[in-house]
């Protein structure tokens, strides 16, 4: 893959590895170590087979980079997320959430004729073809809201078949934006049908959070103003969950991808992967316990479960993979959470006097100080969507519907990358070796 003159990494650095050596049966083996701009080296094990004929062995890439990537950087220790190296925090305070995907996908900020271009063209894409609406009427009435997305988002290939090319570029960006466009759409209509209403149709005097916000709030039978406090704290969320690097849901996209499959049936694999409850279905759990401890005298009971060897109770929203500081996204989302709520005069929610206290009694404890667990995103989301008006059922949806523009992104810059082939896994077998037919009547 080629890299940009900003992100070219340094291989000048002395301090850096140039090759790992692997020694099998006495005999070395040179393995090249490639470095990054920023972030830990890698060792190129891609001719390991071909050299020894061995495998290498990591369950759950603990320790495999499966790409190179010039998107998205985490460094878990000191709790720093940036997007093409800017910091997720200022993203949030200061930009956009349509900047932010511009960024993602073309690389830079936008400039402001490039912006109102940009808006201009996901404004322009926001409807549906009218006769997807019919497929929102064959899910049963009680259907989850992520069952109907992984549904009706598969199915965008077969209305628009002039973006399916994928080796057009043309039509790549095509589908990228009509995959943003249409998610909030696609995302609001799920909801409005597990909840009995009339869909509402994209309005294009809104920004894409107040267009959003009104398709899920809004009635035919009455004005709807969306208020802008709620508006930008959408925006922001949405920000928030843009993209994080190579996560289970985005793995999944750029390995469906990777076979060339159609550019909507790969996000549907990802919104799949995204469903469940070890991905996108933490904040729910969080907001869950929160209500369930209800009071904050109820807190150290908690707690010392928490800590219990033999309790399999967790903090919910407290500890990551990958972040063992506090998780940058988590800081903003309290921000946010706090001003969606004193918009709303919802300033003593008891939910959020419980976190809050939980937040710091748990960051006082020596347990979690010494496992490094801290609040994650999800901690503060569940309030805050709940206050918004949404259902437990749609926090994965408005996840799925935010990390969107990183799985295209993700998916692009995958089918953009000469070197890339399809992703073919290897394993270490143990069934049983070779053995004979055996007809069923000599069976014992
Ligand atoms: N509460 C109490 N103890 C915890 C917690 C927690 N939330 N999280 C981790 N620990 C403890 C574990 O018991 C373990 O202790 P031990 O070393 O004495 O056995 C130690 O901290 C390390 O935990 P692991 O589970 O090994 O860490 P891992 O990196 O595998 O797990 C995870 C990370 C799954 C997020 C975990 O912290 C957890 O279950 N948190 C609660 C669920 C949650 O909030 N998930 C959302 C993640 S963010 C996201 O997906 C967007």
């Amino acid at each position: 893959m080629s890299s940009s003159p900003a992100t070219k990494p340094d291989n000048s650095d002395p301090a850096k590895h140039n090759a790992a050596t692997l020694s099998i049966d006495g005999k070395e083996y040179l393995l090249p170590v490639r470095h990054g701009t920023v972030g830990p080296e890698v060792v190129d094990v891609s001719s390991l087979y071909n050299d020894t004929g061995l495998f290498t062995y990591d369950p759950g890439f603990a320790s495999t980079a499966s790409c190179d990537s010039e998107l998205t950087f985490i460094d878990g220790e000191n709790g720093i997320l940036l997007h093409r190296g800017y910091p997720i925090d200022q993203l949030a305070d200061r930009g956009t959430f349509l900047e932010t995907c511009h960024l993602l996908l073309y690389g830079e900020l936008p400039t402001v004729d490039q912006y109102a271009d940009f808006q201009n063209r996901v404004t322009m894409h926001t409807m549906v073809h009218e006769q997807m609406n019919r497929m929102y009427a064959g899910f049963r009435r009680d259907a989850h809201p992520m069952a109907i997305m992984v549904g009706v988002v598969g199915a965008l290939s077969a209305f628009y078949h002039d973006s399916t090319d994928i080796t057009d570029p043309v039509q790549r960006d095509i589908a990228a934006i009509r995959m943003i466009a249409k998610m909030p759409t696609i995302a609001a209509m799920a909801f409005k049908y597990s909840i009995g209403q009339p869909f509402i149709y994209p309005r294009n005097d809104l920004d894409y959070s107040a267009n959003f916000l009104q398709m899920c709030f809004a009635v035919p039978c009455e004005v709807y103003k969306a208020d802008p406090t709620l508006a930008r704290a959408m925006d922001r969320i949405f920000i928030l969950h843009a993209d994080h690097e190579q996560n289970a849901s985005t793995s999944t996209v750029r390995l469906a991808g990777s076979s060339g499959a159609n550019p909507f049936a790969c996000i549907s694999a990802g919104i799949a992967c995204l469903w469940g409850p070890a991905h996108g279905g933490a904040n729910e759990a969080a907001l869950n316990m929160l209500s369930e401890i209800g009071t904050v005298d109820r807190i150290p009971e908690f707690v010392e479960r928490a800590k219990d060897k033999d309790d399999p109770f967790r903090l919910m929203g407290f500890g990551h993979r990958v972040y063992k500081n506090y998780d940058p996204r988590a800081k903003i989302m309290q921000k946010s959470c706090h001003e969606v709520l004193d918009a709303l005069g919802l300033k003593n929610d008891p939910t959020l006097q419980v976190a809050l206290e939980l937040e710091r009694i748990a960051l006082e404890d020596d347990y979690f100080v010494d496992k490094k667990l801290y609040p994650n995103i999800d901690f503060y989301s569940g309030i805050t969507l709940r206050a918004l008006g949404f259902p437990t059922t749609m926090f994965t949806v408005l996840f799925a519907l935010a990390r969107t523009v990183g799985w295209i992104a993700q998916w692009r810059e995958m089918i953009e990358d000469p070197d890339q082939r399809i992703g073919r896994p290897r394993q270490l077998y143990t069934g049983p070796a070779e053995r004979e037919y055996v007809p069923i009547d000599q069976r014992g």
